[in-house]
């Protein structure tokens, strides 16, 4: 079996601990006042780079619970072991696993995987993204008045200062110009949702590597496009990132609000 079969295989037994939890009332814990965590992220997590490190050990590991260095490698596998834990404390079925591969400093392999709803995207460089092994591509929607929009806020709004306001300057700018918005409370799963056609846009602001890593190439490879809130390039370190079908790529970088910072 090849290395990415064999990595998704671990991540639909990782699945399993999700489907455990997410029939339990779980115990939350708190990152900071604002940012939950269960045992369940951590157990998933822990699962994950006892198997991931193995099969992939030549490349490092940035996991969201326990990651802890100041600068990206190069060569990384990102981990978010439960994207949505919001919903998955509220038992809201958006959640995922989200598993983004790069290799010098650009994402290589991904994979998606929501256990409750058995949803599984996947991409590899260049050979297009699959939902369920079906292959899926972005809408080819030109005009903001039909299109719907995701979105996040950031769960340490409190805070923050310039965030905060183009969090609430692009809900009145960009609200009345589209067909709606939609905070559906899980990154990955947004950036899989316009790369399967649900949605045609996706913005946020303070958005973590690991929530992005995979559906980044999720978007790319279903024919999306993915930039800075300034158009260029996104990178990991930045704090915006901009995600849309490419057609209203231009029109959703005009609408957001300002923001003094990449
Ligand atoms: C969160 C989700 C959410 C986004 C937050 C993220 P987490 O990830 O992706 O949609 O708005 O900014 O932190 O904490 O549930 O892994």
């Amino acid at each position: 079996m090849d290395r990415f079969k064999e990595l998704i295989k671990i991540i639909k037994e990782a699945g399993k601990i999700i489907e455990v939890g997410y029939k339990e009332q779980v115990t939350i814990d708190k990152k900071s006042a604002t940012e939950l965590v269960t045992k369940y992220d951590k157990e998933v997590e822990i699962f994950l780079i006892s198997k991931i490190s193995k099969l992939y050990s030549d490349f490092e590991i940035v996991g969201e619970e326990s990651f802890c260095g100041t600068s990206l490698p190069k060569k990384a596998i990102f981990i978010d072991p439960i994207d949505g834990t919001t919903n998955f404390v509220h038992k809201i079925p958006h959640l995922a696993i989200s598993v983004g591969i790069w290799d010098s400093g650009k994402p290589i392999e991904a994979i998606v995987y929501n256990p409750i709803l058995n949803e599984l995207y996947t991409a590899q460089e260049n050979s297009g993204s699959f939902l369920n092994g079906e292959r899926i591509y972005v809408t080819n929607e030109n005009k903001l008045q039909n299109s719907i929009i995701a979105t996040g806020f950031p769960y340490v709004k409190h805070e923050m200062g310039k965030e905060y306001h183009f969090v609430i300057d692009t809900i009145t700018k960009l609200l009345p110009k589209i067909r709606d918005i939609r905070r559906l409370g899980a990154a990955a799963i947004d950036l899989c949702y316009l790369a399967e056609g649900k949605v045609n846009g996706f913005y946020e602001v303070n958005l973590q590597p690991w929530d992005v890593a995979a559906g980044i190439l999720i978007v790319t490879e279903a024919g999306g496009k993915i930039s800075g809130i300034r158009g260029a390039d996104y990178a990991l370190e930045n704090q915006i990132l901009v995600a849309s079908n490419g057609k209203i790529h231009n029109l959703l970088l005009d609408n957001l609000g300002e923001f003094d910072g990449a």
